[in-house]
């Protein structure tokens, strides 16, 4: 019988944000959003894909164990509406990830900055209500309230001077150990 249990648990610090390329990738992001808006959120049954995933372009964050990326925690998708104009959609942090590395955002920047340096001149999506003061703190702007999937959303843009472009498909970081609230 253990009679200690371990003084901590295990938190990673080192992260890696790209393009989702890799099958285990697509397959940890389709099965983080599942997870999020079925299981949690229940505003999908089942399954949440739809015929925009033919296209768009899934962003994946993972935890590095020893340098080489784990588990992915944090997901985000992209894509080309109409010339110029990008959409981003399914933004989604593990739930023991939240408000620890500052996945959302880093997730949120590279979307951004990676459509800017795609030819990107408008970059919109559609922020669920209680996400809204993120993501005016990331120098967003609401355009409209809206209700989508029966929810309350707002129709928001980015600033694109706040997204420079970045044509490096993989960040890597190390964050600052916080505990989730
Ligand atoms: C929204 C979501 C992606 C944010 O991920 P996250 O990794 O927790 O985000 P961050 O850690 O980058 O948050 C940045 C800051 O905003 C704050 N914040 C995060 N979510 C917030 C919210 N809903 N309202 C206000 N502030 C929020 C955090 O406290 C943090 O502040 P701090 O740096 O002072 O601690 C995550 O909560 C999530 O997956 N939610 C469920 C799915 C969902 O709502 N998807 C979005 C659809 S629009």
């Amino acid at each position: 019988m253990l009679l200690l249990e371990p003084p901590f648990a295990f938190q990673p610090v080192d992260y890696r944000v790209r393009i989702a390329r890799e099958e285990w990738e697509r397959r940890g992001c389709a099965a983080l959003r599942r997870a999020v808006f079925c299981d949690e959120q229940q505003i999908f049954h089942g399954d949440d894909a739809d015929e925009w995933d033919r296209v768009a372009l899934p962003i994946a964050a993972s935890y590095c164990v020893l340098g080489a990326p784990e588990q992915v925690v944090g997901t985000v998708r992209i894509g080309e509406i109409e010339p110029g104009l990008w959409q981003g959609s399914r933004l989604a942090v593990h739930r023991d990830f939240r408000r620890v590395a500052s996945l959302g955002t880093e997730l949120i920047r590279h979307a951004v900055c990676s459509a800017h340096a795609r030819g990107c001149r408008r970059f919109i999506a559609h922020v669920q209500e209680q996400n809204v003061p993120l993501f005016l703190r990331l120098a967003w702007r609401s355009l409209e309230r809206v209700t989508l999937h029966g929810r309350p959303h707002h129709l928001m843009q980015a600033d694109l001077a706040a997204y420079p472009p970045r044509a490096a498909e993989e960040v890597a970081f190390v964050a600052e150990l916080r505990r989730a609230a």
